[in-house]
């Protein structure tokens, strides 16, 4: 079907941008030998499984959930990463993972023998305290009292023997310079036990596809790596594998005043655009611009009860009618795993555009997917 013909609110992944991106991260790989990995709590579209596997080593999990979805859907290298596993889930983990890493030496004490048993290649987390963030602390997990990851104090030589790597993950939506930054905390604090280890994983938060990044720079520090400590080196980005490549399309239903002009959508941002309202920021609406630079600004929001549940303020060429479709950009990471039905909101589509341009929907969800998890 046309892109036009989708229902909506639907998101739509297009398979050519998603491909684009790939590429990009499969260049670092070839170039630097590195291994790049799909962090599924940013996308976990598993209908795109079979293409990103053509391009990257495999997945990155938080849980037994994600890891199961990379084991069953990509069926490449699967790592996971947990603040803290569960008596009654390690087991299934360690099966169907390749790499577990955790976040302190007390989960090492209590699941390391077993993960040896099993054959996994075993990580800790460390925190470099190293925050290249600022102002940002609810994405910063070197911020003062960050529960992720062992600090140098905490950092126990005695038990270097069980692993094989180190993980941090310290970046969100940053260039190669915080990393290059966060690389000399890292050598400075841990540098002395890198020679003893396999590998490093550098985490996620590398804003690799975005235009103007600077991947001379992120791949002169994947050969630091390399050549200083003969490690495998590993990252887990999510954004950047997905940015800018899938879009929420939504429907005008209903115009108002107040003060200003307001547009209902069938679409929220509490329910379909969480991060709109927790980061926040304004998502891009394609053919629209900044409030007032346009002859029409209208206030769009979403149709549940949270006084809140506002996407933002945009300006259009003509006035906005019922009916009238809307394409939101950027809207495949971090948007269809953090979706929920408050307020009985229906969940929207999942489509493909494919490369000519034909829209397929994999996936489409009723009342049932909102009655189920209630009861
Ligand atoms: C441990 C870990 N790895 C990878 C990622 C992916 O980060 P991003 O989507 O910003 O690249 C995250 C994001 O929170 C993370 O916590």
């Amino acid at each position: 079907m046309g892109f036009e013909e989708l229902p909506t609110p639907c998101y739509v992944v297009d398979e050519e941008l998603l491909e684009k991106n790939l590429k990009i991260l499969n260049g670092v790989m070839e170039r630097t030998g590195c291994k790049i990995l799909l962090a599924q709590k940013a996308f976990s579209m598993y209908a795109t499984y079979p293409l990103i596997s053509k391009y990257l080593s495999g997945t990155a999990a938080s849980g037994l959930y994600e890891a199961r979805l990379g084991y069953e859907e990509m069926g490449k290298e699967n790592h996971v990463f947990s603040p803290a596993y569960r008596e009654d889930e390690i087991d299934e983990i360690l099966a169907i993972s390749d790499h577990i890493v955790f976040n302190s030496f007390s989960q090492l004490e209590k699941f390391g023998e077993k993960a040896q048993q099993a054959g996994k290649s075993i990580g800790v987390r460390i925190n470099p305290e190293c925050s290249t963030q600022v102002g940002h602390g609810m994405y910063d997990p070197c911020v003062a009292g960050s529960r992720f990851g062992v600090t140098l104090k905490h950092f126990r030589p005695d038990m270097l023997h069980m692993i094989s790597g180190l993980h941090f993950h310290t970046l969100c939506e940053q260039g190669a310079d915080a990393l290059a930054t966060t690389l000399d905390a890292v050598e400075e604090k841990f540098g002395q036990y890198l020679h003893e280890l396999e590998w490093i994983n550098l985490g996620g938060g590398h804003h690799i596809t975005k235009e103007g990044y600077d991947i001379p720079l992120l791949e002169a520090c994947i050969k630091r790596m390399q050549e200083t400590y003969g490690l495998v080196v590993y990252l887990e980005p999510g954004e950047a594998i997905a940015l800018n490549a899938g879009f929420l399309v939504t429907t005008v239903l209903d115009t108002l005043q107040n003060e200003m002009d307001i547009a209902i959508v069938d679409t929220s941002a509490s329910c379909h655009m969480p991060d709109v309202l927790e980061v926040p920021y304004l998502p891009p609406l394609l053919g629209s611009c900044e409030v007032n630079e346009k002859p029409y600004t209208y206030r769009l929001g979403g149709p549940t009860c949270l006084t809140g549940d506002v996407i933002g303020d945009y300006s259009f060429d003509k006035p906005l009618e019922s009916g009238d479709r809307l394409v939101f950009g950027d809207m495949a990471i971090y948007s269809m795993v953090k979706n929920n039905t408050f307020n009985g909101m229906a969940l929207p589509a999942i489509a493909i555009k494919d490369k000519s341009g034909d829209c397929r929907i994999v996936r489409s969800f009723g009342y049932q997917d909102f009655k189920e998890r209630l009861s």
